[in-house]
């Protein structure tokens, strides 16, 4: 199913113009809602509903670092990384597991654990928040292609969930609270995160172990969903179980990590694994970490360049590994890192399928707002024609995003270190690497309360057009 907004092929019309005409009648702008107001009946579904949690703490103490004292306090390196990553892992592992594995006893307020606002309802072609577990569209559709080494059978759809931990959380008290969610404060001081803050997020897939044989045993979520690309989308919402894969956890740390300020680190499941004392929490197994974007190594030239501010684990399943962004830098099975790109070289267009072309912290880097376009200036992935107002070009059905050559100098813009404070491009304002924040938060806020469209609200975290279920 495609959006025909979106299918221009080679005749790129601005975007913004063609996306005028689907304006549609105003929702009420309600910054917490829980979800996108489509409830399961009683006949699908019995248990627990997702409750958004706001209360954002105004100032907390700064927290005990056990992930600092893992490594000694100096900074993370290729070779400390596994201990730190598994210090970071252990010290949400409480918590963690009650929300994944104990959902009848997950009180994310008591926990102190909280959710960003304005996702929860729905706005362009993304769906909202569903209201099982508050999850909402991921990437959508991810190519089997992109997995056919561990027997992917059909595309997938991903839903994720993200949680900022409390001392994360004074951030969203300083952009939302004082507008009470309705006028955000996004200044360059603002939207810095305090050290020692942590944001997780989950990702669940539509697959199960008889479409994909690395889900077996992993744990089920089930969501009330339309937007299936594994079983073909539904019109109405359906209880439809969703499959763990990946667990992202993040945490600000410029000690450890000081040309970013930031260390990434995601979890896959591991069905090969032994599940210890904690389940299958002990067979989400550390993918790797990343505190940089490794700018000196320019890995299309020299694809044996080694990189200094990224560690894979050898020992994580080769799933998680099928899609690594550019040189190998980390990213998840979830992050679309690998995407099909169009560029020119030597005078003729190429497009190729499944390139590596961006990475954890390549993405996360671009996270910045600009108050005159509402916007980012730069793409979130290595993109031409990006051009302030204007949407990145797509061509061929939306297949090829029009992408500066690897390795070209305008492609390295997106593979800096800058820390959390520095605008990828001036005049922008830094979000220190949040893109829920830029991506998703001010976007759908800036469309509820002004009652128009804004282009990201039909992208997925991507920024693929999102062809959705019904739409
Ligand atoms: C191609 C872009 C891209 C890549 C690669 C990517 N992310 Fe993200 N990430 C996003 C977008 C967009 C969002 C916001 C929308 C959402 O929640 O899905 C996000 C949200 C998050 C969040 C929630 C808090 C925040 O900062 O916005 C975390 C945590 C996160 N990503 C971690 C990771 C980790 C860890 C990796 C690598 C293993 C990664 N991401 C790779 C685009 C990306």
């Amino acid at each position: 199913m495609k959006s025909g907004f979106f299918s221009m092929g080679l005749c790129l019309i601005p975007l913004a113009a063609a996306i005028s005409v689907t304006a549609t009648a105003a929702p009420v702008p309600t910054p917490y809602a829980d979800n996108n107001g489509a409830l399961p009946p009683s006949s699908q579904y019995h248990g627990p509903l997702f409750k958004l949690s706001h209360a954002y703490p105004a100032k907390v103490a700064a927290p005990a670092m056990p992930w600092r004292a893992a490594i000694q306090n100096g900074q993370i390196t290729v070779q400390n990384a596994s201990v730190y990553a598994e210090a970071l892992k252990a010290a949400v592992s409480r918590d963690m597991r009650t929300l994944l594995f104990d959902y009848a006893h997950w009180d994310a307020a008591r926990r102190g654990w909280y959710n960003e606002p304005w996702l929860g309802s729905a706005d362009g072609s993304y769906g909202g928040r569903e209201a099982i577990h508050g999850m909402y569209v991921g990437s959508n559709p991810l190519d089997a292609s992109l997995f056919a080494a561990s027997g992917l059978k059909k595309p997938i759809t991903t839903y994720v969930l993200t949680y900022y931990d409390k001392v994360a959380a004074q951030t969203l008290n300083h952009v939302w609270t004082a507008g009470a969610g309705m006028k955000p404060n996004v200044t360059s001081s603002s939207t810095q995160f305090a050290e020692g803050a942590i944001i997780v997020k989950a990702a669940f897939v539509t697959a199960g172990p008889d479409v994909w044989p690395v889900m077996a045993g992993t744990q089920v979520w089930p969501l009330y969903i339309t937007t299936n690309a594994t079983s073909g989308n539904t019109t109405l919402p359906k209880v439809t179980n969703t499959y763990l894969m990946q667990f992202d956890i993040i945490v600000k740390d410029s000690q450890s990590a000081p040309d970013t300020g930031w260390v990434f680190t995601t979890l896959v499941y591991d069905k090969d694994a032994k599940p210890g004392p904690n389940g299958i929490w002990d067979q989400m197994v550390v993918l790797g970490a990343q505190w940089g974007n490794d700018p000196q190594a320019n890995s299309t030239v020299n694809p044996a360049a080694p990189l200094l501010q990224n560690w894979n684990n050898p020992a994580a399943p080769a799933y998680g590994g099928a899609t690594f962004g550019w040189g190998n830098r980390l990213s998840g099975p979830n992050d679309g890192a690998m995407n099909d790109i169009a560029y020119e070289d030597g005078g003729t267009t190429k497009q190729v399928k499944n390139v590596q072309d961006s990475s954890c912290m390549s993405c996360h880097s671009t996270a910045q707002w600009n108050w005159k376009i509402n916007n980012s200036p730069s793409f979130l992935l290595p993109a031409k024609a990006y051009d302030k107002k204007l949407p990145p070009q797509f061509v061929d059905n939306n297949q090829y995003l029009v992408s500066p050559p690897p390795g070209s100098p305008d492609w390295l813009r997106w593979f800096q270190n800058r820390k959390g404070n520095v605008p990828m491009d001036a005049g922008s304002i830094a979000a220190d690497f949040d893109m829920v924040l830029t991506f998703k938060s001010l976007p759908l806020w800036y469309s509820a309360t002004t009652h128009k469209p804004h282009l990201l609200n039909s992208l997925d975290l991507r920024g693929k057009p999102a062809p959705r279920a019904g739409k």
